[in-house]
């Protein structure tokens, strides 16, 4: 018994010397800093602002690993909600993190059910086309990058919250959506226009902010590697002051804060997400919309702003990725849908959402059980957009440069296992595909294959947090 007490005593010591507690890695989200990444190369010109019918810019910022219960309860969170809009409807699509960050760019996850290096090929559409394809600017803001348009997995940097210890891992590829699409990182462009803190307090303080942006705090502060206290700290120091600055923020701004998956598995993937921003209408902050959302939501609700094409994949309403899976299996699949445009965007664009409540919602905190062309357990080949579905633009949907309309999803052969064959899934999505023909991987990769040869399985959030955990569930179990 006493053993048992001084254990238990003992684990404030031991979580206070591992849970770094949370250090500004600048003094301010517009100053450079070596924290930030590397050194800016100056910013973007001013674009020349595309108008939206609800906005004019879109501010995507992504989070980590947390139930909505936990960052619903959280203070900072609780605030922001008051002057915003809090959706708690909002689901991500599956586990574990890669594929919800593609799935948000792309209208799709592939099948994908890891977190390992992925090339998708090069004719795969993602939102960036139907952007450029109205001359709205865009770009990715990654905190803790080296370089701009860097492709690497990860990137290790002075460690700045404990300066004593070992260099850290802040940087990781598999939060960086676009990179991962060949179709943008193979456009040096396009590569280019991922871009680190740096780059981002440059372009704020020139007024160059783009039109679409998509933000990834780095693993310490996005909560991946620490709490959700962390990333509470780290947005009262990061995006407090920047609500207030209308170079970021000003009343044609909407910003989307969300996270891209739950902690907890056995639960559905609800997520904490707010739209923040100056162009929530002033009636509308401190409300609640229950209406059902997913991260492909924020694919449609861009599209209807700014009558975009749509990629014809989780976008638009006649997707069928979702008969494929036996998790849907017997549901209405038109009844439903995974992409509903925000309440607030939709009733400036007209466009009719499909709503659905209580069992109706799908389950989304599935792992694997999707086929696709990056899922070596139930392998099929990419297959071409659905180019009848209307998506909430009401363009049509976008056909890439080299996609073979006829290779429709209807007509995919079975799923094949290629893990019980010992292979892996092949370049450029195709079972008979050789590696040539796509864009050169990043360093680390196999090539131009659809995935690096080490499989690297991960599970998320580890070392300490997991350890501290453990302990006290140890604990638990004997006090
Ligand atoms: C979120 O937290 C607020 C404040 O504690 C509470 O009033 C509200 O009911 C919570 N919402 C949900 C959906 O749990
Ligand atoms: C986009 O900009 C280019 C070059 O200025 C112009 O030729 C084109 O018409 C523009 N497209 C749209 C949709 O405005
Ligand atoms: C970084 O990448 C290397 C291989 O390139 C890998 O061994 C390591 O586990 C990765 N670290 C993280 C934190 O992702
Ligand atoms: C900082 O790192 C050093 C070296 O790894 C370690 O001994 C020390 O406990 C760390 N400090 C904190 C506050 O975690
Ligand atoms: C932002 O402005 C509001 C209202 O003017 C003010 O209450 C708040 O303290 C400001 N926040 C920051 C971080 O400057
Ligand atoms: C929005 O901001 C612009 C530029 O600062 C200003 O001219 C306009 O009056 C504002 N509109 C509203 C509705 O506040
Ligand atoms: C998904 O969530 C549901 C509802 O909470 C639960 O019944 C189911 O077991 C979960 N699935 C997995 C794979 O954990
Ligand atoms: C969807 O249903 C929820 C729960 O009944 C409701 O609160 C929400 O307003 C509905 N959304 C729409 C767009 O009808
Ligand atoms: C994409 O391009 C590859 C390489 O040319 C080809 O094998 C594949 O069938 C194409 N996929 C689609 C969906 O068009
Ligand atoms: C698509 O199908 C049509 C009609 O069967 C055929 O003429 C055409 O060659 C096919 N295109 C490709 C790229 O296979
Ligand atoms: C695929 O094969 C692997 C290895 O034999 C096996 O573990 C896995 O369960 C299989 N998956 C499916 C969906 O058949
Ligand atoms: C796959 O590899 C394992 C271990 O190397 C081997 O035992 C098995 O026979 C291989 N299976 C096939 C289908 O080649």
């Amino acid at each position: 018994m006493m053993q048992l007490l001084n254990f238990a005593l003992l684990l404030p010591a031991v979580y206070a010397a591992q849970a770094p507690a949370f250090v500004k890695p600048a003094p301010g989200p517009t100053v450079a800093s070596p924290n930030n990444g590397g050194p800016s190369d100056g910013s973007l010109p001013k674009p020349t602002v595309v108008q939206g019918k609800q906005f004019d810019r879109f501010i995507q910022i992504w989070l980590e690993n947390t139930d909505f219960e936990s960052a619903n309860s959280t203070a900072t969170f609780a605030n922001l909600a008051k002057q915003g809009i809090l959706l708690d409807q909002f689901y991500a699509v599956t586990h574990p993190s890669e594929p919800n960050y593609v799935a948000a760019v792309g209208g799709d996850f592939w099948g994908m059910a890891d977190d390992n290096l992925y090339n998708i090929p090069s004719n795969i559409s993602t939102v960036v086309d139907l952007l450029e394809a109205k001359n709205i600017s865009w770009a990715s803001y990654q905190e803790t990058m080296p370089t701009d348009g860097y492709a690497g997995f990860n990137f290790t940097s002075p460690n700045y919250l404990n300066t004593s210890a070992p260099a850290y891992t802040y940087y990781v590829r598999k939060h960086n959506p676009l990179i991962i699409y060949d179709s943008v990182a193979g456009v040096p462009a396009r590569a280019k226009l991922h871009r680190n803190f740096n780059d981002f307090a440059a372009d704020v303080n020139a007024s160059a902010l783009p039109q679409w942006l998509f933000v990834t705090p780095n693993l310490v502060d996005d909560a991946h590697d620490t709490t959700i206290d962390f990333a509470a700290q780290w947005l009262d120091y990061w995006l407090a002051p920047l609500l207030n600055d209308t170079r970021f923020n000003d009343n044609r701004t909407l910003i989307l804060l969300t996270f891209d998956e739950t902690e907890t598995y056995t639960v559905n993937n609800r997520v904490f997400t707010l739209l923040l921003g100056g162009a929530v209408p002033d009636n509308l902050r401190g409300t609640v919309d229950s209406t059902y959302y997913s991260h492909y939501s924020a694919l449609s609700s861009v599209q209807a702003n700014w009558g975009l094409d749509s990629l014809g994949r989780g976008d638009t309403n006649k997707y069928v990725f979702a008969l494929l899976s036996s998790s849907f299996a017997g549901t209405d699949v038109e009844s439903r849908t995974m992409s509903n445009v925000f309440a607030a965007v939709a009733a400036v664009t007209g466009y009719q959402n499909v709503n659905i409540t209580g069992a109706a919602i799908p389950l989304t905190n599935l792992t694997g059980t999707i086929p696709g062309p990056l899922n070596p357990n139930q392998f099929v080949p990419f297959s071409a957009p659905n180019t009848s579905a209307v998506g909430a633009g009401g363009g049509p949907v976008f056909v890439a440069p080299g996609v073979n309309t006829n290779l429709t999803i209807d007509k995919m052969p079975a799923p094949v296992n290629l893990t019980a064959a010992n292979e892996t899934v092949p370049a450029a999505g195709a079972a008979n595909a050789s590696a040539s023909g796509s864009a050169p991987g990043p360093s680390g990769s196999a090539g131009a294959g659809g995935k690096s040869s080490s499989a690297e399985r991960r599970v998320e959030r580890v070392g300490v947090v997991g350890a501290v955990g453990a302990l006290v569930g140890v604990v638990a179990l004997f006090v």
